[in-house]
């Protein structure tokens, strides 16, 4: 009897538990929407389910389905959890801008709590991040840019010194590598103070922590998929989202180097100095309610640690990427080192307004990341309830339903770019650029959640590939794999097996 009744509970578990992960089947078809079926568990995609297909990929079949069956969006599933594809940039333009207000989150999983670190620009919501936003945004201005300018050269002269001795041990670079060790100490240096040697220890700290910010094991694959579907379900398992090793580091490095400037009165017109310069423009508001004036300072670490790692693999993948580029398309190479060559004599070496003059290297830079684009698609939850604009009166989303701008299958459609798998720059002249819609471009997003770094980037890869081709030649390796093909895992774009180069001194 025992077991009857064991057995008939594990039934009627396995039933309801059936039932919840089926239960939003239905989601689309009651709204009019056109998708794609639920296979239960799964959702619409095996690939997805599995980590074994780049998103981008997916992304795009179902993108190139809508188009080709006349839809502005297509339903699909992520297991039980329904989310919106946008296959329309008029469409993509509506819900970044005009409708911001309906979808202005990502839907990110953090917890302040748990881990303060989480509790970032990127990942924060609704009024909180709108606060954040204002107060972060004046550090990010052009002459903000300019007083940082100094670091990121430092910074280029130490990797050309590194690329000397490479070139003297036979030339054969793994490109991805070196410039993750750059932009490391690019923003070791302007988010967090400190000289981080990456390219000059093997060892470096920093680079470790880098390395491990980015491991992707089995177990967070899982973990990040439930956090995807079932966003409850994370928050009841006590795995971190952040590697305790690397969340202890960046919390200490952080604030022993705010304790160390603030005693010292040292000023260096880097991120952590507007940083402080906020968190004691709070302090004057003491006894004001955080939730009023949106900033906490515990969050502030939180921030110098977003601006590390949405800023060093995404500029150092596209910078290596593009080098990658240019060694195959060496005449595209020439006439960039042409330009490089040409403005450099007007200037007389790389300062900040040098890299205005280099708009042949802006196309090259744009060009890479129409292709491989940091993020294969721009994330979005709907935070208001909302009628999708021109569909039936049916078709409203409720407030938590996931959208997804599928940014890589934009940039490689034929409609915006001829024969897309090219690389070529031409596409980025002015007038080129001004031929199609701007929002078929969205390397950095859009909106006003537009990238905050997209300055600081620019100016980074532009300094650091200036240096370069002034002074080096880039050729395809025997062991390089072209065409470069994505790492599926990953949260943010990464290439399989890394960009090996050949690099010989001019
Ligand atoms: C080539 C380099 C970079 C690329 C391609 C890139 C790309 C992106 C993209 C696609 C987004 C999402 C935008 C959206 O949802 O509409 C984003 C957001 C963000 N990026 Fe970047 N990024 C780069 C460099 C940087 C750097 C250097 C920093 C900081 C120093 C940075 C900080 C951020 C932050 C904080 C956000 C969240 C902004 C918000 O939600 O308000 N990024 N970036």
């Amino acid at each position: 009897m025992a077991a009857f009744e064991i057995l008939a509970a594990v039934v009627a578990v396995m039933l309801v538990f059936y039932y919840y992960m089926t239960s939003t089947a239905d989601f689309f078809a009651k709204r009019d929407i056109p998708h794609l079926p639920q296979t239960p568990f799964i959702g619409s995609s095996v690939d997805v389910f599995l980590s074994r297909r780049w998103r981008g990929k997916v992304w795009q079949d179902w993108y190139n389905y809508a188009k080709t069956n006349g839809h502005k969006f297509l339903g699909v599933f992520l297991g039980r959890r329904p989310m919106l594809v946008v296959c329309d940039v008029e469409m993509v333009k509506t819900i970044l801008v005009k409708d911001f207000q309906h979808v202005m989150d990502r839907g990110m999983y953090f917890d302040r709590q748990r881990e303060p670190l989480s509790a970032n620009l990127f990942n924060l919501e609704g009024r909180e991040w709108k606060a954040l936003r204002g107060k972060l945004s004046p550090t990010f201005t052009s002459g903000k840019m300019k007083s940082m300018f100094y670091l990121v050269r430092a910074c280029t002269d130490e990797l050309e010194s590194y690329l000397g001795g490479e070139v003297q041990k036979g030339g054969e670079v793994e490109m991805a590598e070196v410039m993750a060790k750059f932009s490391t100490d690019v923003i070791g240096s302007c988010a967090f103070g400190v000289e981080a040697n990456s390219l000059k220890d093997p060892n470096a700290e920093f680079r470790n922590m880098g390395r491990k910010v980015f491991e992707v094991d089995r177990l967070r694959v899982i973990v990040m998929m439930i956090a995807e579907t079932m966003p409850w379900l994370r928050s009841l398992l006590p795995m971190p989202l952040i590697n305790p090793q690397v969340k202890n580091f960046f919390t200490r490095t952080f604030n022993e180097n705010v304790e160390y400037r603030e005693r010292q009165k040292v000023v260096r017109h880097d991120f952590i100095d507007l940083l402080i310069q906020l968190k004691n423009k709070e302090a004057g508001h003491e006894g004001t309610d955080h939730s009023a004036t949106g900033i906490d300072e515990a969050i502030l670490p939180a921030q110098a640690f977003v601006f590390f790692l949405a800023g060093f693999e995404t500029s150092s993948a596209a910078t290596s990427t593009c080098l990658v580029e240019l060694a195959h398309h060496p005449e595209i190479q020439e006439k960039l080192r042409e330009e490089v060559d040409r403005v450099l004599a007007k200037h007389g070496s790389i300062t900040y307004e040098s890299l205005h003059d280099m708009t042949y290297m802006e196309q090259c830079i744009e060009e890479t990341m129409r292709l491989y684009p940091a993020l294969a698609g721009l994330p979005r939850v709907v935070t208001r309830d909302y009628q999708l604009p021109g569909e039936s009166p049916k078709a409203v989303l409720p407030a938590g339903t996931r959208v997804i701008i599928p940014t890589y299958a934009i940039h490689c459609d034929p409609e915006f770019y001829p024969d897309p798998m090219r690389f070529d720059p031409e596409r980025f002249t002015e007038e080129n650029k001004k031929s199609r819609p701007h929002y078929a471009y969205l390397p950095f997003g859009e909106g006003p959640r537009i990238c905050i770094g997209l300055r600081f980037a620019m100016m980074q890869m532009k300094t650091s590939l200036a240096m370069i081709l002034r002074s080096y030649r880039v050729t395809p390796s025997q062991k390089s794999e072209y065409p470069l093909q994505f790492e599926p895992k990953s949260f943010v774009t990464r290439l399989r097996g890394g960009n090996r180069l050949r690099i010989t001194k001019r």
